[in-house]
């Protein structure tokens, strides 16, 4: 197989590198395109662009594959922990047990946040959206180490930044959603581990101490190894370009957040509990809803169905969607929504509107419902996302700075108007 492609523009043929990946996916290098000829590529929502040459995630997405740092998603999520999973993504492989221990013990040691921090949350108005919170605290934490705004400094520095990261986000996250509740701050504890500390800061108590249940744990630990990374997603993106300015870490994560933040993209699992609670309300006619999904003219979207990659089936939702079963038995809950959410996923199996489209559930199709029965309120389900994301978004932009990747700044087709003479508004 040729590693040149060809460009022929007015008769004259262009030649430009295939670079084959390590996965065998194939790419046209188009680095000196403008130079040679002139043209520059257009590709809305880089649907056939790769940005970058990365080491960290492997999607497939019509074998529906997922592997981080060449192991497999179903592997790590059965018989890792988020921690373990956060070392691999970032340092680029499984950690000793030594590792593990330095690298958790680092993260124990930065759990707290600072106090003046606690102020920021008292300005907001008691509803606001915790990601429109989380964004701006994580963008804070620039401003209490200002050491770390020289992004590209020694690499001791760099990694104590996104060490820090790691450590303090869920306790902002606890912070944001205990002040929502106005219940006492509950502060981490250094003989818990990261998930378990974290359930702890969300549904522990200063007038007793709450059994954090295993089982709850387990679930979160599964849920966070599963959005963990998904290579150049939306926000993922937004973290690299941001980062590309040589903007610190704190930055670049708190832009990555407000892309999560779109239901287009993280959003999602906010919005599909919003659209299943609604057809339940509705009277549960799934086929009335499906049909809305498919009508052109109905704004309508079947929210947690359909991906830019993944055409046969997004890996994770079959992970969920089986771990919701587990977890709902193991707590006892039984949530109508789930039977729902069951009936519109065989439904839309069914339908040639979505066959054709190779639209399945995605990630976010079943993760809401179980982070409802762990006992989280919808408008906390993309923060939980983002906790999940964030070892992602940090590997991400530790690989392209290591890389010296240059700024991102794509160009356009200027389709405006070509040349105006100014005129003076007494006679427009
Ligand atoms: C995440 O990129 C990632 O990896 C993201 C993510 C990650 O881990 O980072 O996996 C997490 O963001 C998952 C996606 C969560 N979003 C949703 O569940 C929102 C609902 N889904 C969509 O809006 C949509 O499917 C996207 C945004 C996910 C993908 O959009 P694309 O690839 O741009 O596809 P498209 O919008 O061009 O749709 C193609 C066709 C269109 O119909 P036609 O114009 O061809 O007739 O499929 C239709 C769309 O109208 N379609 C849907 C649909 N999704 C696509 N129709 C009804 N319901 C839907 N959900």
């Amino acid at each position: 197989m040729s590693d040149i492609a060809e460009i022929k523009i007015d008769g004259k043929v262009y030649e430009f590198p295939i670079i084959t990946g390590t996965e065998g996916e194939k790419s046209i290098d188009i680095s000196k395109l403008r130079e040679l000829t002139g043209h520059i590529t257009l590709d809305l929502g880089y649907k056939n662009t790769g940005s970058t040459k990365s080491a960290i995630t492997f999607l497939d997405g019509e074998k529906g594959i997922l592997k981080y740092r060449g192991y497999a998603i179903e592997e790590l999520a059965q018989k890792s922990t988020f921690l373990e999973v956060a070392y691999l993504l970032i340092y680029g492989d499984l950690p000793t047990q030594e590792q593990l221990d330095y690298f958790t013990n680092r993260i124990t040691r930065h759990t707290l946040i600072h106090e003046d921090m606690k102020k920021f949350l008292d300005g907001y108005p008691s509803k606001s959206h915790p990601m429109a919170q989380l964004s701006s605290l994580v963008c804070s934490l620039s401003t209490f180490y200002p050491e770390s705004l020289k992004a590209n400094s020694t690499k001791e520095a760099m990694d104590l930044t996104m060490v820090k990261l790691l450590s303090k986000f869920p306790t902002i996250l606890a912070f944001i959603y205990k002040k929502s509740l106005g219940h006492a701050l509950m502060y981490p504890k250094t003989k818990y581990d990261y998930v378990t500390n974290f359930l702890h800061m969300i549904f522990g108590r200063r007038t007793e101490d709450v059994e954090i249940d295993p089982v709850m744990v387990s679930a979160m630990n599964t849920l966070l190894i599963l959005h963990a990374d998904h290579e150049q997603n939306c926000s993922a993106s937004t973290v690299r370009m941001v980062g590309s300015s040589d903007c610190n870490l704190y930055a670049s994560v708190s832009a990555g957040i407000d892309a999560l933040w779109g239901p287009l993209h993280g959003g999602a699992n906010q919005a599909v509990i919003e659209m299943l609670e609604l057809i339940k309300e509705d009277g549960g006619d799934t086929e009335k809803w499906i049909n809305k999904a498919k009508d052109k003219n109905d704004p309508f979207r079947m929210m947690g169905f359909g991906h830019r990659v993944y055409k046969n089936f997004d890996p994770r939702a079959k992970i969920i969607k089986k771990a919701c079963d587990d977890i709902l038995d193991k707590l006892g809950i039984n949530d109508p929504v789930l039977e729902i959410a069951k009936k519109l996923e065989e439904a839309a199996l069914n339908d040639p509107y979505f066959v054709e489209r190779k639209l399945y559930p995605n990630v976010d199709f079943y993760s809401g419902i179980i982070y409802r029965a762990l006992g989280f309120p919808t408008d906390m389900f993309t923060v939980l996302f983002a906790l999940g994301r964030l070892p992602g978004w940090i590997a991400q932009w530790k690989e392209m700075h290591e890389n010296k990747e240059p700024i991102g700044r794509p160009r356009q087709v200027y389709v405006g108007h070509t040349n105006r003479e100014f005129v003076d508004i007494k006679n427009r």
